[in-house]
């Protein structure tokens, strides 16, 4: 495996090297968008895509820009066990076979499909709430609620016990996460493939044990997708799937609401009454908080061809990371990129990628947020931050904070 890991995002370019800069990237992006909207780096053998259009041209090409790694003319192919689970998901697949494992779950995630459950889900935020906001009036946004509660849901969807979700915390942040301070290539790898095995190993006890025990859960949906006649899926893509689902249905939904909670306690005004118990106002919000605080900042692609993008050749081969966080502040593409307007529509960010790999979850992550954020603002008359000094995630592309100590008043 390249010293980039699969996606080559855990990569980090050396504008980026110093942690602390993982939360303000921004003005780094700007200088990029305005200098060298599209420019080559040698040391991770990679090109940075920044601009807004530049960004939507790539996601929106298949055929010259392939979400497949193994089309990387410096690709080495996974020998050890579990390692390459992660790379037979329909994240890195091109059409057809894309599409064919996309529809294996599609129905899961439509918004009409997760309608019923939303009275579930206010449920399960509002007794993590319950237990963290009383008379004290401090709780951590992230260990409270922005990790629970998705953890909860992707769990349930899939079927797998709630006892486990501990585990499923540390698998998810290692698989996204960079390398350590001072962790050699080699090693950073070989923790990867260890979680990658580890989650296989998992998941391949529940599928053996869905296959005798079929539910109304994905993991059985995935289950006769691979074992009835004329497969749908192989055993390996059964198994990507799950780590696939379990790992982008947490961290992402995590760092989304924990955002949104920033952004709404830095807003000016009386944002926290304009939001409560109005809910087009709210998921207008959350829309603009994917813009602002995106919290995926990059996806990669690999040129099948080669190409030309703001003059530059762009060989057959060459791994391309698209920065989506730079994208959705492009002040050629938003008025005032750089303020969070949370009455800003439409918003045609691209925090949720575009065309093909549209995310999958959207409609789950958005309908998480709503219900978690409103919950929270039933409770809470405002909210400030009780810490100025925020820690970056571990991951240099999935953008938001370890914790996020608030205070706030009780209504
Ligand atoms: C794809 C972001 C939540 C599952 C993507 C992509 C982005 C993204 C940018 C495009 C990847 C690419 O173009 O290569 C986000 C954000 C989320 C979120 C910002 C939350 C705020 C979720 C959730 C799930 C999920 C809750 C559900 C389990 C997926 C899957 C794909 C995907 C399966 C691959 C889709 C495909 O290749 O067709 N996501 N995601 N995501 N996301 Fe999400």
């Amino acid at each position: 495996m390249s010293s980039a890991g699969p996606q080559g995002l855990q990569a980090v370019p050396e504008e980026l090297q110093d942690r602390e800069s993982w939360l303000d990237p921004f003005d780094w992006y700007e200088r990029m968008r305005d200098e060298a909207p599209v420019r080559y780096d040698p040391e991770r053998r990679t090109w940075d895509v920044f601009r807004y259009e530049d960004v939507k041209r790539v996601l929106d090409d298949d055929d010259t820009f392939s979400a497949d790694p193994g089309e990387a003319s410096d690709f080495v192919e996974p020998e050890g066990p579990g390692e390459g689970l992660i790379l037979d998901t329909m994240l890195f697949e091109d059409p057809p076979r894309h599409d064919e494992l996309r529809n294996v779950v599609d129905e899961w995630f439509q918004p009409r499909t997760l309608a019923d459950r939303e009275p579930h889900f206010r449920e399960l935020a509002g007794e993590l709430l319950d237990d963290a906001v009383g008379p004290g009036g401090e709780m951590d946004v992230v260990g409270d609620l922005a990790y629970p509660f998705p953890v909860t849901v992707i769990g349930e969807l899939l079927g797998v016990p709630s006892s486990d979700h501990d585990r499923f915390k540390t698998w998810s942040d290692t698989l996204v996460e960079a390398a350590s301070d001072g962790e050699s290539a080699d090693a950073f790898a070989d923790r990867q493939q260890r979680t990658q095995m580890e989650m296989g190993q998992y998941f391949l006890e529940m599928i053996e044990d869905r296959r005798e025990d079929p539910r109304d859960d994905l993991l059985s949906v995935i289950v006769t997708a691979e074992s009835s006649e004329g497969e749908t899926l192989s055993r390996e893509e059964a198994l990507g799937m799950c780590i696939l689902l379990l790992v982008a249905g947490n961290i992402t939904t995590t760092n989304l609401i924990t955002n949104a909670v920033r952004c709404f306690a830095e807003a000016d005004g009386d944002l926290f009454d304009d939001l409560r118990g109005d809910d087009r106002a709210l998921t207008g919000a959350v829309e603009e908080v994917v813009r602002y605080r995106s919290p995926v900042q990059a996806m990669s692609r690999v040129a099948t061809e080669d190409v030309t993008m703001r003059g530059e050749t762009v060989e057959a081969g060459d791994r391309i990371i698209v920065w989506l966080g730079s994208a959705n502040r492009d002040e050629r593409k938003f008025e005032a990129a750089d303020e969070f307007r949370p009455d800003r529509s439409p918003a045609q960010h691209l925090g949720f990628g575009h065309g093909t790999h549209y995310c999958l979850g959207a409609p789950l992550a958005r309908l998480e947020a709503k219900v978690g954020l409103s919950e929270l603002l039933d409770r809470v008359e405002n909210v400030r931050l009780a810490e100025t000094s925020l820690q970056p995630t571990r991951s240099s592309f999935v953008y938001g904070v370890e914790s996020l100590p608030i205070r706030y008043d009780e209504r």
